[in-house]
């Protein structure tokens, strides 16, 4: 085939951590789908730990506009890339990757739009050198990208680090523990505020802007970030619009595939199968959240004293020295796995809760699945999304700073007993608004629509 009667060629990048490149990888195989061309671009060490088993690959090979190409992060083999580590990452990728992301532009196919991380934005000096145009991809909340926005000027009225009065549509219920952690430091120089600074200039050059939120959820924060930068694709939750996509289509696969970063231990999915409907509270903190000893233990000890039953992820790195809590757990109060097949744990119908820490792939997947949320946030968007969780959306309850076992059995026990049925029913109504986003003329299904088209209209 001639170059000039080839599908439009999208290149991808995202953020080499699990939450992004997990959502990253269903836009990919939507855009596959919807017959575009996609290079799927990975740190080498992201690939090595996707790719340790076939799985993954196996999905992909089902597309065969679709490629894979990696590039060194340029950080040391033996280099933890977690927990607080993710400033050095996006540094090392910045002075590393640059030059070398030229090079995958400028060999193999022509690119006819980059879609990068909002914090890559060295990607867009190089694309807009080549003519190539750029549409940012942002994975967290719309929520808390517009605090990001607001940053500049917020410092500027001196309401950071010391107070917050007015972040434009949040004044009735932000507080100033709500905002990004890193917000609290007190410290301006903080590479976190001055990344996010730095991105409220940049989002506006790029074509545009997809975030993994959907209108219903988010629609007047997503009017605020529109002032800044119009063309905006709401596109999420991007896993049920995968899904939704998948179900209806013609290359319905056995099941939706795994893009996980650790190997899971399906195992749980047994014990799930013998708990009663609604029973099991599942308790996760995610990819790179790491606790002390003496938290997990208060939250362990809330949890057993509150008598629910829990499915509980436990990270070998969740606790620095600390492995071994699987064997503690008498076998009929609750499970404990060091990964999760955490979509599926959320459909299942003994779910009647979610522990979290509130990053926003876990609450978009919550709030898909209709389970009501306990969020304990310890970092970054977390604080955000936590608030809008019990605030704004009503699905659930904000332990925000409180962690002490007494507050975590009383919290259990209000969400999964006393306010049972509220809480059930709002989650359930959001759990409508979220498949009907991403169905056939759903808002998020027609701005894929739309962004597909656009980048058709690039190639033209
Ligand atoms: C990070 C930040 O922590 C978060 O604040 C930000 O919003 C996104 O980047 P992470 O800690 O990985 O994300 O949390 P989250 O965004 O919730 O993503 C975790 C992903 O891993 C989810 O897609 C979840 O389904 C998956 N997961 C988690 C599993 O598949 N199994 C598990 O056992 C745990």
């Amino acid at each position: 085939m001639d170059q000039a009667s080839l599908p439009p060629h999208v290149l991808i990048f995202p953020l080499p951590l699990q939450g992004p490149v997990n959502s990253m990888f269903k836009l990919a195989e939507l855009l596959c789908l919807s017959g575009l061309h996609v290079t799927f671009l990975l740190t080498k060490h992201t690939h090595g730990r996707l790719f340790r088993d076939t799985t993954t690959a196996c999905h992909l090979d089902r597309y065969p506009g679709f490629r894979l190409e990696t590039i060194p992060d340029g950080l040391p083999a033996d280099h933890p890339r977690s927990g607080d580590q993710v400033m050095e990452i996006l540094d090392s990728l910045k002075s590393t990757s640059k030059p070398l992301f030229k090079d995958v532009l400028i060999t193999g196919r022509p690119v006819t739009c980059v879609i990068a991380d909002g914090f890559l934005g060295f990607t867009l000096d190089v694309a807009k050198e080549m003519g190539i145009p750029v549409i940012y991809s942002r994975t967290l909340s719309a929520c808390c990208l517009w605090i990001f926005y607001c940053l500049p000027k917020l410092i500027e009225a001196g309401e950071v680090p010391f107070q917050v009065r007015s972040v434009p549509g949040m004044e009735p219920f932000l507080r100033r523990r709500d905002l990004p952690s890193f917000c609290r430091s007190g410290n301006l120089s903080n590479p976190f505020i001055q990344i996010c600074m730095m991105e409220s200039e940049e989002t506006p050059r790029a074509y545009g802007l997809i975030i993994n939120t959907f209108e219903e959820l988010e629609g007047s924060v997503l009017s605020n970030i529109r002032t800044l930068c119009p063309n905006l694709y709401t596109i999420g939750p991007l896993h049920a619009h995968l899904k939704t996509k998948l179900r209806t289509g013609p290359k319905a696969p056995p099941s939706t595939p795994s893009n996980s970063l650790w190997q899971e231990d399906r195992s749980c999915m047994a014990w799930l199968d013998a708990q009663v409907s609604k029973s099991v509270i599942y308790v996760s903190f995610g990819s790179l959240t790491v606790l002390s000893s003496e938290q997990l233990m208060e939250i362990w000890n809330g949890l057993v004293n509150s008598e629910t039953r829990f499915l509980w992820v436990i990270r070998p790195d969740l606790v620095a020295g600390c492995q071994k809590w699987g064997n503690q757990v008498p076998a009929e109060k609750g499970y404990i796995v060091s990964w999760a097949p955490q979509e599926e744990v959320l459909s299942h119908p003994s779910m009647g809760g979610f522990l979290t820490h509130s990053g926003w792939n876990s609450t978009l997947e919550s709030v898909y699945e209709g389970v009501p949320m306990i969020c304990c946030p310890t970092y970054a968007d977390q604080q955000v999304n936590s608030r809008f969780v019990e605030e704004v959306w009503k699905v659930g309850l904000d332990m925000k700073d409180c962690y002490d076992q007494q507050t975590v059995e009383k919290t259990v026990r209000d969400l999964m007993e006393v306010r049972k049925d509220e809480f059930a029913s709002s989650a359930e109504k959001m759990a409508k608004l979220a498949k009907e986003a991403v169905s056939e003329g759903g808002s998020s299904n027609h701005n894929l629509v739309r962004l597909i088209k656009d980048i058709e209209a690039m190639d033209s």
